[in-house]
């Protein structure tokens, strides 16, 4: 395979054999970065490799214009949807036939399952091609994403599979290529892996920074290139670091249409070879879709019951625990306390100022309704003739709670109640302790 850069720079991919692409480009936005890939991806299909590029927004479906093996999984052009989960079939898919995939990743709502997503892809295509071994390139964008040098633990899977890919992955015929436009921000492990780097344009003080940017990139890999020279390219020109040599040159332009700049472009269907496999790979990822809503369904059903558990429990809780407090309480203090002037606070929590169990009269411990203990409590600390609707939303309780428990504290005596009667049917209205 040769490609051709520029007029005049070619790169033959024998004289890599050995350590395979391990290629980094690092450029500002609209630097030229994705035309440069292009130029090693469309080189690598013209030789019959496959590839696969991961790209987080629309772009690379446009090789589909002279390359109609190339399968998008996702994102506006999508030939297949995208899934979480699917990663296995794109492998497959890979596996078993000849076509490149553009795994866009857009379509996944949240940036840490796209990570986790591209995490789950690397080391599946990594397994997958121990027992595979064809040549095949991986084309990362927005590498500093996947690979990021301030990580977390959201990060730590992707970021170790992108490592392992540029450090092990030439014996299994896996060739990378890295695209970031925050040099600063990539992992500097993958990125010292890398056989061929090239810089394109970058002006802000951060990217460029002697700290942890592109001259920080350039004085530890030895390569002599100065700020000025950086600062000086224009959108298309790139310094190369190449076995040891610095090579300035202007890129040549792609075959394939730019993504980014070409609004529309008609893609033909995929070629009659790959309808089979697509249309298997099709209906699997739908079954898979449809589990996962199936999933998805039964946890939201078990959180409710789980919730509905942990209210009851709470309840059985408080149960005991006035049981345990009137068990142990002694008889000579239940007989003293009794005697004792329990100030009323008018604080909105109630338990931490409940009144104490041997002031509680026995049908509010033993009311077989639930909350019957927090009414009597609120009702204790503010007198007077009070709504079922405030007594419920100061303890907590449902109205239903709070009425079942009014009818029967009314029966046992301990209460007064104002009924009111809506359609013939009577209810508690207001209420208050009887003094
Ligand atoms: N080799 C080139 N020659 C001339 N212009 C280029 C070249 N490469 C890129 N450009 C210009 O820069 C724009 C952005 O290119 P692109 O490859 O998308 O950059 P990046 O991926 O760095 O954002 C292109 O649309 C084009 O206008
Ligand atoms: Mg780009």
């Amino acid at each position: 395979m040769i490609i051709k850069l520029s007029d005049g720079l070619d790169l033959r991919y024998e004289d890599f054999k050995d350590e395979g692409w391990r290629v980094g480009i690092l450029a500002r936005s609209g630097a030229g970065k994705s035309n440069l890939a292009a130029l090693f991806a469309e080189s690598a299909l013209d030789d019959g490799w496959q590839v696969v590029i991961i790209e987080p927004i629309s772009e690379w479906h446009t090789l589909k214009v002279v390359y109609p093996q190339v399968v998008v999984c996702g994102g506006e052009y999508a030939d297949l949807p995208m899934a979480m989960g699917v990663e296995d079939l794109l492998i497959d898919l890979l596996e078993k036939s000849s076509a490149s995939i553009v795994v866009n990743v857009s379509d996944i709502e949240e940036e840490w399952e796209q990570k986790r997503f591209v995490g789950a892809f690397l080391w599946k295509l990594y397994r997958r091609w121990q027992r595979v071994r064809r040549p095949i390139l991986a084309v990362l964008e927005e590498a500093d994403i996947w690979a990021p040098q301030m990580w977390s633990k959201e990060d730590s899977p992707a970021l170790s599979r992108v490592s392992m890919l540029a450090k092990h992955g030439r014996k299994l015929g896996i060739n990378l290529i890295l695209i970031s436009q925050r040099p600063a921000d990539l992992h500097k492990s993958p990125l010292s892996q890398c056989n061929i780097l090239f810089f394109g344009s970058f002006k802000s003080a951060q990217d460029l920074s002697p700290q942890q940017g592109v001259m920080w990139i350039s004085k530890k890999l030895g390569i002599p290139i100065t700020e000025k020279e950086i600062t000086s390219l224009k959108a298309g020109e790139f310094i190369g670091w190449i076995k040891n040599r610095v090579v300035r040159f202007k890129a040549r332009w792609r075959k394939t249409p730019h993504g980014g700049e070409t609004p529309s472009v008609s893609l033909a269907p995929p070629p009659e070879e790959l309808k089979a496999p697509l249309d298997e790979v099709r209906s699997k990822i739908s079954e898979l879709v449809e589990k996962r809503k199936r999933e998805l369904r039964e946890i939201d059903r078990l959180r409710r019951e789980n919730e509905q558990l942990k209210k009851i429990i709470e309840e059985y809780e408080r149960k005991i625990e006035i049981l345990k407090t009137v068990k142990e309480i002694p008889l000579e203090i239940k007989a003293k306390l009794d005697t004792i002037k329990v100030p009323i606070q008018t604080s909105p929590t109630i338990r931490l100022t409940s009144p104490l169990m041997a002031e509680v009269p026995d049908p509010v411990r033993l009311c077989p309704h639930p909350g019957a203990y927090d009414v009597y409590s609120y009702l204790s600390k503010n007198k007077g003739w009070k709504k079922i609707s405030e007594i419920s939303s100061k303890t907590g309780l449902s109205v239903n709670r709070v009425r079942r428990v009014v009818k029967y504290l009314a029966r046992k005596g301990v209460l007064n109640v104002r009924w009111g009667s809506r359609g013939g049917k009577k209810y508690p209205a207001y209420v208050r302790l009887k003094s």
